[in-house]
């Protein structure tokens, strides 16, 4: 059985599908603060905290865990700069609780949810694992505290763990079953789709005078069924003895932010009202990762890489889920 914690989440409802359509069994642990209970089948889900390390513990006696996916963070970079407590709170210490029940319980294979943001400022494109970490949010410092804690409990106890720093996580599962639904919503793709619904006026573009191609700022955008089919390679190198490992998940192409609005125009067929804004503090130019050392080691293949098929997919679930 694979414990999930956040996995009434985004990603981790998607991950829950995948790790099914696997054939693994499959249990969630998520508070719900920003979950949604209806994602995740009712048997399976635990409404739970990370903080709560007596409740941790009966859930590792009451259950055959062999392996942990752990998603459950908070990741508002802009809250984080706010409330900094709040997140080194819930993102350390939460996952220094969970990492203490499963040492106890004698479970020694995580998966875990890192980020790109870990590594600050580009220093090259694309980005590599090899690549400096310099986070430049406390957001992107919990988790990289959160790696330097898996590798020191593997030397120490033998946990190993596959670490995934992400990239854009976009798109939505293609059966429309589950989808993005953040609130606040920060990502850019729900927030042109809700202008094509009407949901909002605009979208506003942070700074058009950037090098790159038109002017926007580049992103490198990951389907979330592509970032789900990693977990379960994931789970299965573990499984079979790999050692510790970080992987970056990204697609390896950027999209510009004026391609994805002229992309979300064409699948939605409506016009998107756009407002031109003011570059953001900390916002690079351009965001690319190299996947080539999870293609070369887990054997991973996206499947939905191109930006029409992201976009189409989470237009099918934002109408979905919030058209009238
Ligand atoms: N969405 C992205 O593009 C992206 C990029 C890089 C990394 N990540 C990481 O991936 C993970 C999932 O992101 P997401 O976009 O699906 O976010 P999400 O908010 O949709 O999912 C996180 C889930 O964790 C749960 N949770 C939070 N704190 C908890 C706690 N203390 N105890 C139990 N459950 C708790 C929430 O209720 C939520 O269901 C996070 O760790 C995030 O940092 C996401």
């Amino acid at each position: 059985m694979i414990l999930v914690t956040g996995g009434a989440g985004y990603i981790g409802s998607h991950v829950v599908l995948a790790l099914q359509a696997a054939g693994f069994e499959v249990l969630v642990y998520d508070n719900l603060v920003y979950g949604h209970a209806e994602f995740v089948p009712a048997p399976m889900l635990i409404r739970g905290d990370l903080e709560d390390r007596v409740g941790l513990a009966r859930l590792f006696a009451a259950h055959p865990i062999e392996a942990v996916i752990h998603m459950a963070a908070y990741a508002y970079v802009g809250e984080s700069v706010t409330k900094p407590a709040v997140y080194y709170r819930n993102n350390v210490y939460g996952t220094l609780c969970l990492l203490e029940a499963m040492v106890e319980a004698g479970v020694q294979q995580i998966v875990f949810s890192s980020t790109c943001a870990t590594y600050g400022e580009p220093e090259q494109i694309p980005i590599t694992e090899t690549h400096p970490q310099r986070p430049i949010n406390p957001y992107g410092f919990t988790k990289l505290v959160v790696e330097r804690m898996l590798r020191d409990f593997d030397r120490a106890y033998g946990l190993r763990s596959v670490v995934f720093r992400y990239f854009n996580a976009a798109g939505a599962d293609p059966d429309a079953r589950v989808g993005e639904d953040h609130d606040p919503e920060t990502h850019i793709i729900p927030l042109v789709l809700d202008v094509a619904l009407g949901r909002r006026p605009h979208i506003t573009v942070f700074g058009c005078d950037y090098d790159t191609p038109d002017g926007t700022c580049v992103r490198d955008y990951i389907h979330v069924s592509d970032l789900a089919d990693a977990h379960v390679l994931g789970l299965k190198y573990l499984k079979s003895g790999g050692p510790t490992e970080v992987f970056n998940l990204g697609n390896g192409s950027g999209f510009s932010v004026q391609q994805v609005i002229d992309t979300a125009g064409q699948v939605a067929g409506r016009k998107i009202g756009v407002q031109m804004g003011a570059r953001r503090p900390g916002d690079p130019a351009t965001l690319v990762g190299s996947a080539e050392r999870a293609r070369e080691i887990l054997g991973w293949q996206p499947r939905f890489a191109d930006l029409q098929t992201i976009v189409r997919t989470a237009w099918t679930w934002h109408q979905k889920r919030f058209g009238s």
